[in-house]
C-alpha cells in the first residue's frame, strides 16, 4: 500500500510517500522557522498562511521526485490534531479534497502517534510492550504501548513540555527561536558541576513532569549574574550546561521508573527533543545497564516530518481504518483516546 503522508500541525510542511512494502519512497519538508524568528516563537495565523503556500507544490515535488502518479496511491494521511487549529485545517482540507478528488481512502493520524512510531521508519521490528517517552515542543509524555494504538499515559508534564522548556531557556539566555538545537550546542562549551538546577518531581513518587521550575531557576542564576556585571559566554554555557543535564537527568529518572513500573526492558524515545545528543547518550546508557533495548527514530525524523504520519496512516489504513467525511480536526486529542488496530 502507498501512503501520502501530510503533516501541518505547527510549522513544519511535511510531505512523505511510504510504501507498506518498500519503506519511504519520498519526502520533502519545508521549515517556517526564519517566519516565526522574528516573533520569538510560533505565530499561529502566519502558519497557516504558510502551510497554504506551500503544501501542494511540496506534495507535487514529493510524487514528481519518486515519479508517483495519483493512481499509483493507494491512501492519503494527514495529521487531525492535536496541534495548531488553522494549521491543521490546512493539512486536513488539501488530505481529505485529494481523496475525494482521486477516490482514495483518507485517514487523520494523531501528531504524537506518528512520532511514536517514527523509529519504525527505519526498523521493521520491535516486539510489543515497550515504554514510550515522547518530548516534543508542545507534550512531554511517558506512555505504555501494548499494540499499534493501544496507548495507556503513564506521566504527562504539568506545565511546559520538554522542548518548551528547551526553546524559553534558550531565550533567555540570548538564542533565536526555536533555541532547543542551539541551547544544546552552547552546552558542548559548558563546564559541568559550576550550577547545579534541581531534578525537579524526582523525589516524590509519579510519572509526572514538570519543567516549567528550571526555566525560572536559570532566568534567576542569569538575573543574579548580571547584577554582579558579568555574563560572559562562558557563563552562558556553563548554564545552559546544567539546564540540559537537569532535563535529561529527570528524563532518565522518569523513564528508569516507567520501565520497572510496567515490567519491560524497551524504550522508545521520540519527538524532537529525542535529537538531543545527550540525551541519547544517557538513554542508551541506561538500557544497557537495564539489558534492556532502546530503539530511536534517525536524526531527522525526530522532528516534525510528514513521514511518520504517512507511515502511522498506512498502519491504520492496512487495518481497515478511515474517516468520515464529516471528520473535524482535534487541536486537543488525549493519545489514550485512539482506537486499537485490532
Ligand atoms: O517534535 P517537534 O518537532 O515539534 C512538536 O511536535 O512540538 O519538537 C520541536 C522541539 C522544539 O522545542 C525544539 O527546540 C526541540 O524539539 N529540539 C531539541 C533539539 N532538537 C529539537 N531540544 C533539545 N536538543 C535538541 N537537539
Ligand atoms: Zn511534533
Amino acid at each position: 500500500m502507498l501512503v501520502l503522508g501530510i503533516e501541518t500541525s505547527c510549522d513544519e510542511t511535511g510531505i512523505a510517500l511510504y510504501h507498506s512494502l518498500e519503506g519511504l519512497v519520498s519526502h520533502t519538508l519545508y521549515s517556517q522557522v526564519k517566519l516565526h524568528a522574528d516573533y520569538g516563537g510560533v505565530v499561529p495565523e502566519l502558519a497557516s498562511r504558510d502551510h497554504i503556500r506551500k503544501i501542494i507544490p511540496l506534495i507535487e515535488e514529493t510524487m514528481r521526485k519518486a515519479d508517483v502518479k495519483s493512481e499509483d496511491i493507494d491512501g492519503i494521511a494527514y495529521t487531525r490534531g492535536p496541534g495548531l487549529i488553522g494549521a491543521l485545517l490546512v493539512g486536513s482540507s488539501v488530505g481529505r479534497s485529494l481523496g475525494y478528488a482521486w477516490n482514495k481512502p483518507t485517514i487523520g493520524v494523531h501528531h504524537m502517534e506518528g512520532h511514536l512510531l517514527a523509529p519504525l521508519l527505519d526498523n521493521d521490528h520491535i516486539d510489543f510492550p515497550f515504554v514510550a517517552l515522547l518530548v516534543s515542543g508542545g507534550h512531554s509524555m511517558l506512555v505504555n504501548v501494548t499494540a499499534i494504538g493501544e496507548y495507556e499515559v503513564l506521566g504527562e508534564s504539568l506545565d511546559d513540555a520538554a522542548g518548551e522548556a528547551f526553546d524559553k531557556t534558550a531565550k533567555l539566555l540570548g538564542l533565536d527561536y526555536p533555541g532547543g538545537p542551539m541551547l544544546a550546542r552552547l552546552a558542548e562549551k559548558g563546564t559541568s558541576g559550576r550550577f547545579k538546577f534541581p531534578r525537579p518531581m524526582t523525589d516524590r513518587p509519579g510519572l509526572e513532569f514538570s519543567f516549567s521550575g528550571l526555566k525560572t531557576f536559570a532566568a534567576n542564576t542569569i538575573n543574579n549574574l548580571k547584577k554582579e556585571g558579568k555574563l560572559s559566554q562562558q557563563d552562558k554555557a556553563d548554564i545552559a550546561l546544567a539546564f540540559q543535564e537537569a532535563v535529561v537527568d529527570t528524563l532518565i529518572i522518569k523513564c528508569r521508573r516507567a520501565l520497572e513500573q510496567c515490567g519491560v526492558k524497551q524504550l522508545v524515545i521520540a519527538g524532537g527533543v529525542s535529537a538531543n545528543k545527550m540525551l541519547r547518550e544517557k538513554v542508551s546508557e541506561l538500557m544497557t545497564n537495564m539489558n534492556g533495548k532502546i530503539l530511536y527514530p534517525s536524526l531527522e525524523f525526530c522532528t516534525d516530518n510528514g513521514a511518520m504520519i504517512a507511515y502511522a496512516g498506512a498502519q491504520r489504513l492496512l487495518a481497515g481504518q478511515t474517516d468520515e467525511c464529516s471528520e473535524q480536526v482535534l487541536p486537543r486529542w488525549p493519545l489514550s483516546d485512539l482506537t486499537p488496530l485490532r
